[in-house]
């Protein structure tokens, strides 16, 4: 059962985050060896998540924290962390939509962590479809590849459609973090410009009292209507219709 930490524990915990964050000598935190440097990165992903979930971070500390800590670590250092060849030609491509898989790193292996590692497989024009979420946050490294990455604010939920409001339209490759929040960024579309891989940071059930652990809402983003005020009506789509449509 969840308890609301203390006032003393939130900012014991806040304190530590704080010192993790910090890179002010511009070396990284994660000198020595890649493993050992990946190792360190999944237990402070870790830390912060269960912070998140804990309520001891706002979603917007989160995903700075995220970006702090990526940020020190290269996208081939975490390739050699998680063997992504062989995960990679073990998921191989899907003809729509995406390949993926949980990832396991070595010395977590037996351990339950607060986040969810994945890596997405995403081939020459497939995309991971339009959607929003609820009840989760993530984050989205990409490691390999190019994708055309569009985001918006879910401003408000119908039981048809979402209204949304544009806020990234870009090309990003290897490197490029995105994320997104409880409501700014929160619908994402990344269409692959080739053959692409992410590594995804997936935290769920924030509100553990919520009714379902997490929920994805698909979109018919051709069929958006925009509104005087710039916002677009987008109707919901199910996973098969989206995944024939836009996969
Ligand atoms: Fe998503």
């Amino acid at each position: 059962m969840y308890h609301k930490p203390t006032r003393r524990s939130v900012i014991a915990q806040l304190g530590a985050i704080t010192s993790l964050l910090s890179v002010g000598t511009g070396h990284s935190a994660f000198a020595g060896s890649t493993g050992r440097e990946v190792d360190m990165l999944v237990s402070r992903i870790d830390e912060l998540s269960g912070s998140l979930r804990g309520e001891v971070l706002t979603l917007e500390e989160w995903r700075s924290g995220i970006y702090e800590l990526l940020s020190q670590v290269s996208e081939h250092d975490i390739m050699r962390a998680i063997d992504f060849d062989r995960l990679a030609s073990r998921i191989g491509f899907a003809e729509l939509g995406v390949s993926t898989t949980k990832i396991s790193f070595g010395s977590d292996e037996r351990r339950t962590l607060s986040f969810l590692p994945k890596l997405f497989a995403v081939d020459t024009g497939r995309s991971i479809i339009p959607h929003g979420h609820s009840n989760m946050v993530s984050a989205h490294l990409p490691l390999a590849g190019a994708f055309r990455l569009r985001q918006y604010d879910q401003v408000s939920r119908g039981e048809h459609a979402l209204t949304i409001r544009p806020t990234v339209d870009k090309l990003i490759g290897a490197g490029d973090l995105s994320s997104i929040g409880e409501d700014d960024d929160n619908v994402h579309w990344f269409i692959a410009e080739e053959p692409s891989y992410t590594f995804d940071v997936i935290v769920t059930g924030l509100d553990d009292e919520a009714e379902h652990q997490y929920e994805i809402f698909n979109l018919d983003m051709e069929a958006a209507e925009t509104k005087p005020n710039g916002l677009l009506s987008v109707p919901r789509l199910s996973v098969s219709e989206a995944l024939n449509k836009y996969g």
